[in-house]
């Protein structure tokens, strides 16, 4: 790692960075010498509050037990809106670009602050109340971040489901928290094709007997089914809602939002955020990380439905009062071009992306990129899954033109914001390591006998304390927050990755150290795809790993036996493929399927997965001691007939 190349940091003359280099140090001793007292500042500058807080924070790891500013009272949406109504009422606050490049929005924060009201009076007038779930499954146009902001204002919790998701999935994840709201589109577009929304919320709801209010945001023209007794059409009804609704007081441990992700087990967690903590978090990580300066542009490509979208296309930006660029379509749409065109006919300066959308553009050529200027760009970010220095070196050369620094932000739906990444004026760079802990994280790396290691060391990535951001339950299943999380480190919060630390103290992640997938920076359980796939008849048992993929980051390998009498074929194999995306969503699309007699066992009967990854990643060298195998044959018989 010693031969790993340095950037130094840049220094833009236009700009005094928020923290530099000597701050940054200062302030990291502070918040991890006296958290309390670093949080409380924080508190008060970040939030604004309508009653303070009893006590900052209150955290046991061996229970699971996390609280911050508890006694606190304030409301998110009067934070993300009514407190920058008095100096920024005509300022934009959300940038809508459509699909179409011919399409955009301009909304204010007078207008943001209407428009949330109106669909919070609209909630209301359905019943909702503050602690009812409300489901939330919507392409992304600006009626997404009303939705949520709607419910945080009057202390509904909502509970976003990607778009890209399947009605089975949609499903589950409504049953899981009992939503008994729906807020959907017509339909969705991205790159120029129409996403069935209502089509499949219609089919999800068919197992959903709670729901009894389908709000339906018409904005394609699609042709749907109505059902009369649940279908509110959203902008015919809003006419009637007024653009005033107080916002209801909520305790800082109130619950703010829900957010299901997948875990090496099959069912996704609902994880659970709160009201203070998440919304300092946020406000403060999207500030320091980005170095974002009032009235500047800035743009996170993610979508709403991930933890992404939720922290820093919505609420971190809109806390500080930033102008946030919500973007409807794909990298590639019209042209490869598109991230670019829209970076120029916007004047975005910070622009935060995802290193498969980077790999992918990388690889359409530079000729798309040098067409267009990009002269307002200033901070270059990067999430969800490691950064090769490859792309690394292309984003910081091809698009910033050496002149951006990269932010290799690393952190989790978990972790509610940013928790290894470098501040733009205060750390120098390595292609592909996240680098430092933001102020107050304390990260430590462990041996598999849970022993601190000191200095340059790899192991599996914990934090010693916690921070405001941190998710306080899995929905309806506290026991297995404490499992997941807290049981395998007494004392620690697990990440599930692995990590090195090299002799400056920089972090380089390693990747998971679970059954989780990361597929073009989505997390998928492989024990998820592995349960969707039994559902088929003609599967007897199927195993899911993954394996390097130029594009996706990792890509995903199935090997499939069939039940007795099935014959595999091109035209099964197609079909399982198939089935995977409708049970699960595009997203979970296998793009290898094996099929195999038989799977390397135990004898107790366990699938030996490290065997089957090594043969999906082509390292049989590597594939070590099989003679714990029920039947070895079985392996040889895999690698003759690998995809
Ligand atoms: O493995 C890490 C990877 O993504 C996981 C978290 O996924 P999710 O909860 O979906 O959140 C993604 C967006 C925050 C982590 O456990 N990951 C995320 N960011 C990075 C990363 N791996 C390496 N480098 C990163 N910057």
């Amino acid at each position: 790692m010693s031969e790993v190349k340095t950037y130094p940091i840049i220094n833009n003359p236009q700009y005094e960075p928020h923290i530099d280099e000597d701050t940054y140090h200062r302030m990291y001793q502070q918040s991890v010498l006296d958290p309390d007292k670093f949080w409380s500042r924080m508190a008060h500058q970040f939030v604004d509050w309508f009653e303070p807080w009893e006590e900052v924070s209150n955290v046991d790891f061996k229970k699971a037990e996390i609280s911050w500013f508890k006694g606190g009272k304030l409301n998110v949406s009067y934070n993300c809106i009514d407190r920058h109504l008095k100096d920024k009422a005509e300022h934009t606050a959300i940038i809508w670009e459509g699909d179409d490049p011919d399409h955009q929005r301009y909304i204010s924060y007078q207008e943001l602050h209407d428009e949330v009201c109106r669909f919070a009076n609209a909630l209301k007038a359905r019943g909702v109340k503050k602690g009812d779930r409300v489901c939330i499954y919507m392409p992304m146009i600006p009626e997404v971040g009303y939705a949520m902001l709607a419910c945080a204002r009057i202390g509904a919790v909502h509970s976003v489901v990607f778009g890209g998701f399947s009605p089975e999935a949609l499903k589950t994840r409504i049953l899981d928290s009992d939503c008994q709201v729906l807020i959907t589109a017509d339909a969705g577009v991205r790159g120029g094709k129409q996403v069935p929304l209502k089509a499949n919320a219609d089919e999800a709801l068919s197992s959903c007997p709670n729901v009894h209010t389908v709000m339906v945001v018409k904005s394609q023209n699609a042709d749907i089914a109505w059902n009369e007794q649940r279908d509110i059409d959203y902008n015919e009804f809003k006419k009637e809602m007024e653009a005033e609704c107080a916002p209801e007081v909520m305790d800082a441990e109130d619950p703010l939002f829900i957010l299901y992700t997948s875990g090496s087990t099959g069912k996704p967690k609902g994880v659970l955020h709160t009201t203070a903590g998440y919304l300092l978090y946020t406000a403060m990580t999207h500030k320091y990380v980005f170095d974002y300066q009032d009235d500047e542009i800035y743009w996170c490509t993610a979508d709403a439905g991930w933890i992404t979208g939720h922290s820093y296309i919505f609420y971190g930006p809109l806390a500080n009062g930033a102008t946030t660029l919500v973007f409807e379509g794909v990298p590639n749409y019209p042209t490869t071009s598109r991230f670019w065109e829209v970076i120029d006919k916007h004047n975005v300066s910070i622009f935060y992306t995802a290193p498969t959308a980077i790999r992918a553009l990388m690889a359409a050529g530079d000729e798309a990129v040098k067409k267009t200027s990009r002269q307002s760009l200033r901070v270059l970010g990067s999430v969800g899954e490691p950064i090769n220095p490859e792309a690394w070196e292309w984003y910081f050369n091809v698009v910033g033109e050496q002149k951006c620094p990269i932010i290799d932000t690393w952190w989790q739906t978990e972790t509610g914001g940013i928790m290894i990444s470098p501040l733009p004026g205060a750390t120098s760079l390595k292609p592909g390591s996240a680098t430092r802990p933001f102020f107050g994280v304390q990260p430590a790396l462990l041996d598999t006998d849970a022993k601190e290691l000191d200095g340059v060391a790899n192991g599996s990535l914990v934090m010693k304390n916690s921070w405001p951001g941190q998710m306080r339950s899995i929905w309806g299943d506290h026991q297995r927050f404490y499992d997941t999380y807290f049981s395998q480190y007494p004392g620690y919060y697990f990440s599930g990755d692995g990590a090195e630390r090299d002799a400056d103290g920089y972090y380089w992640i390693t990747g998971r150290m679970d059954d989780v997938l990361n597929v073009s920076g989505h997390r998928m359980g492989t024990a998820e795809i592995e349960s969707a796939l039994v559902l088929h008849p003609a599967v007897a048992e199927a195993a899911v790993v993954g394996y390097p993929h130029d594009i996706k980051g990792q890509g995903i390998y199935v090997y499939v036996n069939l039940m007795q009498g099935q014959q595999s074929s091109e035209e099964l194999r197609n079909e399982l493929v198939a089935h995977v995306a409708k049970e699960i969503g595009p997203i979970a699309k296998p793009d290898k399927l094996q099929f195999a007699d038989d799977l390397p066992k135990t004898r107790s009967g366990k699938i030996m997965r490290r065997i089957l990854r090594k043969i999906a990643e082509d390292d049989v060298e590597n594939i070590g001691d099989t003679s714990t195998l029920a039947e070895p044959a079985v392996v040889e018989k895999l690698i003759q007939e690998k995809l």
